[in-house]
């Protein structure tokens, strides 16, 4: 059997499930509101009452994995913000990658590569976005004055076709795309080939190999 290296724990592949499912049924109840046609479908509140169930759980599952999970936490975080020249690079030889499968000017990755850090920064901000306005939208919707009220629900349109163009992008990637052919792998499962992780993370691989976390 090939060896394998573990890309994502068991509790991180779990919060990466439950934010799917509740992003997806946050967008889909959202789209109801912002498509003025589809409006007779939010006329009985179903609908919104179920965004706010889907709001509940897509706030409360990162307050659960954060504290359970400090040290990935903060080492995500870190990850999410680390920019530096190696990642210009990754940008421009990227198009030639994806489009004809030449990787020769494709610099050395990390865990995440720079595709996926920028997608991993748009979730984290765009999260935070939905957060906030959200629960401004939600809460002090009375209190609040009008004009705040209105600048929220142009906020989180924003992120809302922001994240979610993002995220038809990081499914076609994730489950289509013929050269990420183990990223479906690595999110099921929790592992990748080491033959993959060398090709796709070396420096990431690198690392583990010389902490021996390679299993056969
Ligand atoms: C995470 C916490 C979130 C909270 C607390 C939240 C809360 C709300 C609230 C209270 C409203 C107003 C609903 C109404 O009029 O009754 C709303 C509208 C909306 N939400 Fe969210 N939401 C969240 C996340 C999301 C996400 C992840 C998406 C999409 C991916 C989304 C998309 C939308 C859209 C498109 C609208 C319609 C805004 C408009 O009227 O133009 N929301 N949200």
């Amino acid at each position: 059997m090939s060896q394998e290296v573990e890309k994502y724990s068991k509790p991180t592949r779990i919060l990466h499930w439950v934010h799917l499912v509740s992003f997806c049924i946050l967008f889909l109840t959202g789209l109801v509101l912002f498509i003025p046609q589809l409006g007779f479908l939010a006329q009985d509140s179903v609908t919104r009452v179920i965004h706010r169930i889907g709001a509940v759980v897509f706030i409360i599952a990162p307050l659960i994995y954060i504290p359970m999970n400090w040290q990935a936490t903060k080492r995500g975080i870190k990850e999410a913000f680390s920019w530096g020249a190696s990642d210009i690079g990754w940008l421009k030889a990227a198009p030639r990658y994806y489009f004809s499968g030449d990787e020769k000017d494709m610099p050395p990755q990390g865990s995440m590569n720079t595709g996926q850090r920028l997608w991993w920064l748009i979730v984290l901000v765009s999260g935070a976005i939905f957060t906030i306005t959200g629960l401004i939208m939600w809460f002090a919707k009375t209190s609040a004055p009008a004009a705040v009220l209105q600048w929220m629900v142009f906020i989180h349109d924003v992120a809302f076709i922001l994240a979610g163009t993002m995220l038809l992008l990081h499914i076609y990637l994730g489950l289509f795309h013929p050269l990420m052919n183990e990223a479906w792998k690595a999110i099921y499962k929790g592992n990748i080939s080491a033959e993959y992780a060398k090709k796709h993370h070396a420096k990431w691989y690198e690392e583990v190999a010389k902490s021996k976390e390679v299993k056969s």
